[in-house]
């Protein structure tokens, strides 16, 4: 199945941070598929911005390499030329003024203007504040920013006050990349394009919901910002919440950005506070041929998290008394990410206890191998008694869909998309950024009064024992990371 493209309208998007690793790893290779689905016009400009001084050409090899790099699809060398064609240069001094006339007389009147803060959240205000005196920004220009997003609900609000003193709401867009990810739009349509869940997806049905984000990958070279960060921050308060949310909220009126983000506010501010016997932090030890976590980060004495697991309630009419399991770490025996929704055991089993028990479960997997299955129970084949078994009624998009996975656009490929179209349903807002930070201030904050140093787990397991028992105790199991 071929996806429709929709071409946007021809723009300039200046990258600040330009030479960085997320350009590179990201930013460059998604442009680039977009424009080779045609979904970029040609007449297009990226402009590079850096600190480092650099001809043209030496940027474009840059560009070039980064495509070379991380595009796994096949393309002609003369698409590659047209595309390098599209990008431009400046060197920038973010806190000084050296670069801003030059950035102002590379754009283009009557284009969308949009400005990529690919950079340490440290330099939002300097960037908005030049971009607004040097007069570079427009009534249509947007502004995308990354996260991390602040690094509590203090600092949030200082980025967010400082964003708004040159900007509206409107014009910003707070990137969380699982937002972009094709099977977290999904859970909105499984969800609300289905009469068949929705009906039962409250506390009357549903025994609890399992969101696991597994990583197989340790802390690499972002040892030193990682240290300062850990799961909690780095997972939690963004990945984990906004499919906690997606998997909570009420059905929004429209699938427009302010009645989306109005539901997931909504969830935010229902979590209850959660008691610290309901957390297990961990940290990798060796395992696998890999070293541990504090060699990793080059700090023998770090506490921080590379595994977070928790149980979260929220307290509204339709979870009322539903727990929600949450965990996430790396170094873990599988890189997979999914939901489960684990429905009640039926009020009567008309085949007597000898049937045993049996739960349906919707899985949504969101990666790697997307798809959904659905444990269902029925006889198990053959003569001897009514025995029950339960089978998953399985189904993978691609094959199901006939999707080439390499032709699906990537979570950053998508989102630059809808900043140029203008389209934030996608993207924080943010009292929703503040929300999430209110709710996981007091659990780090807890962790420090407590003196509280995470458990070691072995590189390549499912993480701590104690992530287990968080289940177990309650006549539970996770789902097992495979
Ligand atoms: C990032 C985190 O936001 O998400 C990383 O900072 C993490 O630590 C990554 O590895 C996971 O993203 P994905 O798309 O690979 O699941």
């Amino acid at each position: 199945m071929v996806s429709r493209v929709i071409p946007v309208t021809s723009f300039d998007l200046v990258i600040f941070g330009a030479t960085g690793d997320l350009a590179k790893r990201k930013i460059f290779p998604g442009l680039f598929r977009r424009f080779l689905a045609g979904q970029m016009p040609k007449d297009s400009q990226i402009v590079g911005a850096a600190r480092s001084s650099l001809s043209i050409k030496t940027f474009n090899d840059l560009v070039e390499n980064s495509i070379k790099n991380f595009i796994e699809i096949n393309y002609h060398q003369e698409d590659l030329k047209n595309f390098l064609k599209c990008i431009n240069y400046v060197q920038i001094d973010a806190t000084g003024t050296n670069g801003w006339n030059e950035l102002k007389k590379a754009l283009r009147p009557k284009k969308t203007r949009a400005f990529y803060f690919s950079v340490s959240p440290s330099l939002f205000g300097s960037l908005a504040e030049r971009l607004h005196n040097y007069e570079i920004t427009t009534k249509n220009s947007r502004i995308v920013v990354e996260k991390p997003f602040g690094r509590d609900l203090k600092t949030a609000k200082e980025l967010n006050a400082i964003l708004a003193e040159h900007f509206t709401e409107e014009q910003i867009y707070r990137i969380d990349h699982y937002l972009g990810k094709e099977t977290v739009q999904n859970l909105m349509a499984i969800r609300f394009g289905n009469m068949l869940f929705e009906p039962l997806w409250n506390a009357q049905y549903v025994d609890h919901i399992q969101i696991t984000v597994s990583e197989t990958v340790g802390v690499g070279d972002r040892g030193e910002y990682y240290d300062e960060s850990g799961a909690m921050r780095d997972m939690v308060q963004n990945h984990l919440m906004q499919l906690l949310c997606l998997i909570a909220m009420e059905p929004p009126a429209r699938f427009e950005p302010d009645s989306v983000r109005d539901e997931k506010l909504k969830v935010i501010r229902a979590l209850d506070p959660v008691a610290p016997h309901h957390i297990v932090r961990g940290q990798y030890g060796p395992g696998n041929e890999h070293a541990d976590y504090r060699t990793g980060v080059q700090n023998p004495k770090s506490k921080t998290e590379s595994f977070v697991a928790l149980k979260v309630n929220i307290s509204n009419y339709r979870w009322a008394g539903v727990p929600f399991y949450l965990r996430t770490g790396k170094r873990l025996k599988a890189r997979t990410s999914e939901i489960a929704v684990v429905f009640k055991e039926k009020p009567h089993s008309i085949f007597g206890p000898e049937a045993g028990n049996h739960q349906n479960a919707l899985i949504i997997r969101l990666q790697p191998d997307e798809g959904i299955t659905m444990d269902v129970t029925i006889k198990e084949p053959g003569p001897g008694g009514m025995r029950l078994i339960d089978v998953p009624l399985d189904m993978t998009f691609s094959e199901t869909l006939g999707i080439d996975e390499n032709t699906v656009p990537d979570a950053y490929e998508r989102l630059i998309m809808d900043v140029i179209r203008g389209n934030q349903t996608l993207f924080m807002r943010g009292d929703e950024v503040e929300a999430a930070w209110a709710w996981t201030d007091p659990i780090i904050k807890g962790w420090i009064e407590r003196n509280d140093v995470p458990k070691p787990y072995e590189s390549g397991s499912s993480g701590p024992q104690d992530s287990l028992t968080l289940l177990e105790r309650e006549g539970r199991n996770w789902r097992q990371i495979l």
